[in-house]
């Protein structure tokens, strides 16, 4: 952990450096969703293999690059009253996953990085798939609350003190007042948004029916392979998290055919209109 410590902080040093300023909002991108960045005009970009320390993507669909953008409202207008913090958005398009090879605590190493340069809030966001038979492909889904499958967990090693405590509460992981706000501004919108919970599996193999009949027993409505490890992370930190899932397909087992990863980044791409919507909304709630 030490090693990891050392890691985040020098990424943190650089990054500072790079930015300039202090946004206090970050946005993690999942999969088929590396493009929403440009919905913002003002913007600077560096690449995660520029950044030292920083751990480098490899899934489809993930370009890993760190993007720096100014805050805009819904209605694409720019708050030039906002302080420093408020007014730019720290913005992840690409993510580490556990299947690719690293372990919990590393692939979280961007979210310690974060909480060294005090980013608040998190927006994470992901692709799933339904467990529960009443969600359609390409509905989103606010994430409620989690559950790990993993048998892991990224804090464990020697704790980062500076950051948060040994055991941190999971009461309130997902904001709780976000969500409200939230699920208030998409209803006025007219945007269908569930509200349920995510499970974390390792990947990168898809679940089996039985596996998914399970995860439905266990009280879950959908299940993907990332978002989870984050969210532990800086929830530890104190950061106020929202999750956005976009439910790709129906899991394993649902209907009469296999899953295919491909058609998993397309419904991605195809939900990113209503996604976007809600990504803004989350940014300014
Ligand atoms: N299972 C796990 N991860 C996923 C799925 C799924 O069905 N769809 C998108 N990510």
């Amino acid at each position: 952990m030490d090693n990891l410590k050392n890691r985040a902080e020098i990424s943190a040093e650089f990054i500072r450096d790079w930015m300039g300023v202090k946004p206090d909002t970050a946005i993690i991108l999942g999969s088929g969703l590396s493009g929403f960045e440009n919905n913002f005009k003002n913007k600077r970009e560096i690449n995660y293999s520029d950044i030292p320390e920083f751990p480098v993507s490899t899934a489809p669909g993930h370009k890993g690059k760190l993007i720096l953008c100014e805050r805009e409202d819904e209605a694409g207008n720019y708050d030039t009253s906002n302080d420093d913090a408020g007014r730019y958005i720290l913005i992840m398009s690409g993510r580490f996953h556990h299947y690719e090879g690293y372990s919990l605590q590393e692939i979280t190493i961007p979210i310690r990085v974060m909480a060294i340069l005090g980013i608040k809030r998190l927006i994470i966001t992901n692709a799933s798939g339904a467990v529960n038979e009443n969600y359609k492909a390409g509905d989103l889904m606010l994430i409620e609350d989690h559950i790990n499958l993993s048998g892991d967990n990224p804090l464990i090693g020697p704790n980062f003190d500076e950051l948060g405590p040994r055991f941190p509460d999971m009461t309130y992981t997902y904001s709780p007042q976000l969500i409200k706000k939230i699920k208030e501004k998409a209803d006025k919108k007219g945007i269908l948004l569930r509200q349920g919970v995510y499970t974390f599996m390792t990947g990168p193999s898809y679940e089996t029916p039985a596996e998914v009949r399970m995860i439905r027993t266990l009280g879950a409505d959908c299940v993907g392979m990332s978002s989870v490890p984050e969210a532990i992370v800086a929830r530890h930190s104190g950061m106020e998290i929202v999750g956005i899932s976009c439910i790709t397909n129906m899991a394993s087992g649902i209907l009469d055919k296999p899953l295919s990863g491909d058609e998993v980044i397309e419904a991605g791409k195809r939900a990113m209109l209503s996604f976007s919507e809600i990504i803004f909304i989350a940014i300014n709630a």
